[in-house]
């Protein structure tokens, strides 16, 4: 079976590198990214995979433009909500911790796969095989606590709930639907002290999403396949 993936936040970091993943397996990629003018890392993916690949802008903030997207393409295969920011990383007086920087935290993060699942729903539902993978982060599992970035922690542990939510409303479709801690990784939000690379996490991550099966969906996966805690 040929897959179509969808994968958010595709320009760069583990998004890229998913992507890669999955071109070079031979697969399909419909490409999103906040913003075109950087994304030179898909553009030279594009010469090289071209009839496999397509890009296209767009925020996952938006749901209009989702839409308009989804209505333009065919069926897909797998969403892979994977766009996210980190916020305010410090403690309660961080100066990031303003209404401006929370509400694109709460939108990317939260409403940001929400928006996504919603708008490429139909175009799921016409798969033999739909999944859907969210990259969470194990900051939002209640057994990871620590005192700081109280709002990337919230967000991600909101998008571990609302996967619980569309896994049950999801699975009279036989749409699996989980969410994934993809590790320590080196890129912009990682940084360069990370465990792991772009490279290592997504074809983890790769693994375990091609075997992700009606009795996985509503878990909470660590890249290495152990279940965690929501
Ligand atoms: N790196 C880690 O150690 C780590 C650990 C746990 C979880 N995660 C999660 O893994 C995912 C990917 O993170 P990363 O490390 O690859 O971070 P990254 O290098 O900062 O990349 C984040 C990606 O998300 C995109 N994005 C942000 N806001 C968006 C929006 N509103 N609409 C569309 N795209 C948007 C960014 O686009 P721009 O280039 O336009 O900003 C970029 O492509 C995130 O959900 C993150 O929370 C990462």
């Amino acid at each position: 079976m040929s897959y179509k993936f969808l994968i958010t936040g595709a320009n760069k970091g583990i998004g890229y590198a998913l992507t890669c993943e999955v071109l070079d397996k031979g697969y399909d990629v419909i490409a999103l990214c906040r913003d075109t003018s950087n994304t030179i890392n898909l553009d030279e993916l594009n010469s090289a995979y071209k009839d496999n690949l397509k890009i296209f802008k767009a925020d996952v903030a938006n749901e209009d433009r989702l839409r308009d997207i989804s209505d333009s393409i065919d069926g897909i295969d797998v969403i892979i909500c994977n766009a996210g920011i980190m916020g305010a990383k410090g403690g309660m007086f961080d100066q990031q911790n303003t209404p401006n920087t929370i509400l694109n935290v709460l939108m990317t993060n939260i409403a940001g796969p929400f928006f996504t699942i919603r708008a490429f729903l139909e175009k799921l539902k016409t798969s033999e095989k739909p999944k859907i993978a969210i990259i969470s982060s194990h900051m939002g599992s209640q057994q990871h606590g620590s005192n700081n970035a109280y709002f990337y922690r919230a967000s991600k542990a909101a998008v571990n709930n609302l996967m619980v939510t569309f896994s049950n409303e999801l699975q009279s479709y036989n749409i699996s639907v989980a969410a994934f801690h993809p590790g320590w990784v080196r890129t912009d939000m990682g940084g360069q002290y990370a465990s792991l690379s772009p490279e290592q996490s997504a074809k983890a991550l790769f693994k375990l999403i091609m075997k992700l099966n009606m009795e996985d969906s509503g878990n909470f996966f660590n890249y290495d396949g152990n279940n965690l805690h929501l």
